[in-house]
């Protein structure tokens, strides 16, 4: 039987190493071990043999099996990869007739934008930071100054993540958390923007997205007053929108800042006379800002006797809406090459 099952195994690999598909190779694996296979003729002969003698072809038999099984798998892992890479070949798509030839990609608008408004920053010695787009209800909301069911909490229209206790989980809905976790990590003075991507239960329209992008900016020194506020705003407003654009502050309510103020922008398209896109008013909101309240400062461990700052935050696409005069917002996410190919 040895002789037999020697060359019953070469043959087996041989075939098995010059099958040239993975259904050629399906054929092999049915000839080699499947119930026609001279092994498993073999295997039917051990039931009339002695004892001893069954021991002992018995295992000699499995070992023929276990050698050929190994190479099956590795020309069965050959085959896969040629495959793969036949497959990958034939889908590829010849996309120059849509991009032309001459034409690259580039940053998209809201990046640029992005971008942008951080060097504004960056230019009056901030430091550019950074947290993650799913969050706790603490940095959120409670370390915000607003405990469970504070009614502020109603101002945005929160998605929840299924994840540890109901509801403790959140999309964040503003930059604001970033604020919480960068007072934790260093302490003050402190000068940081944070821009990011936040998400909202909402119906997108003309002016607004559910998701959208905000950049939040945080000052924490000594001696810092709703002067240095409104300077910052002013300066920030004039270095990115360019001369002819003001800003102006209103009050407002905010639970993490006191006294609160919602801060607007003359309106780029009319210049302030009044037109569609601002309601008639020559102004645009772009975003909020205040001091920050003492609870915040006391839900991170600093104290509010020696330090006091100020914090902003407000929209990236209302920004690049704005400045590029953009009717519908809603075209940021569309991807559309005409659009893009613009900015
Ligand atoms: N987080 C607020 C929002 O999304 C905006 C905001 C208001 C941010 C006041 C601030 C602030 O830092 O001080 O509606």
């Amino acid at each position: 039987m040895t002789d037999e099952l020697a060359s019953t195994v070469t043959d087996a690999i041989e075939a098995i190493r010059s099958a040239s598909s993975l259904e050629a190779l399906r054929q092999a694996e049915t000839a080699a071990l499947g119930k026609r296979s001279p092994l498993a003729a073999l295997s039917r002969q051990l039931g009339s043999m002695p004892a001893e003698q069954r021991k002992d072809s018995g295992a000699r038999l499995q070992e023929a099996r276990s050698r050929v099984s190994a190479e099956l798998d590795r020309r069965r892992a050959e085959l896969e990869i040629a495959e793969r890479s036949r497959r990958h070949e034939a889908e590829r798509m010849d996309l120059t007739e849509v991009i032309g030839e001459s034409s690259r990609g580039h940053v998209h608008l809201l990046s640029q934008t992005r971008d942008e408004l951080e060097d504004v920053f960056v230019g009056m010695g901030y430091r550019v930071a950074e947290g993650p787009e799913v969050e706790t209800d603490w940095y959120n909301f409670e370390a915000l100054n607003m405990p469970p069911a504070h009614p502020a909490r109603g101002m945005w229209d929160t998605l929840y993540v299924r994840w540890g206790e109901p509801e403790s989980t959140v999309m964040r809905t503003h930059t604001s958390p970033v604020q919480i976790r960068v007072m934790e990590a260093q302490s003050p003075p402190i000068y940081i923007v944070a821009p990011g991507r936040v998400y909202r239960r909402d119906t997108p329209d003309a002016r607004h997205l559910a998701t959208f992008h905000q950049i939040e900016g945080l000052v924490i020194d000594r001696g810092i007053t709703f002067g240095d506020l409104a300077g910052t705003i002013e300066t920030f407003t004039g270095s990115y929108f360019g001369p002819g654009i003001h800003s102006r502050l209103r009050p407002s309510y905010f639970p993490f800042t006191e006294p609160s103020a919602e801060f607007e922008v003359t309106c780029a398209i009319c210049k302030g006379d009044g037109c569609r896109t601002c309601s008639d008013t020559g102004w645009v909101e772009l975003g909020g800002c205040g001091m920050v309240h003492p609870n915040v400062l006391r839900a991170v461990g600093i104290d509010p006797e020696q330090w006091s700052g100020f914090a902003f935050g407000f929209g990236i696409d209302r920004c690049a809406q704005v400045r590029h005069e953009i009717a519908d917002m809603r075209v940021f996410l569309d991807n559309d090459i005409r659009l893009l190919s613009q900015f």
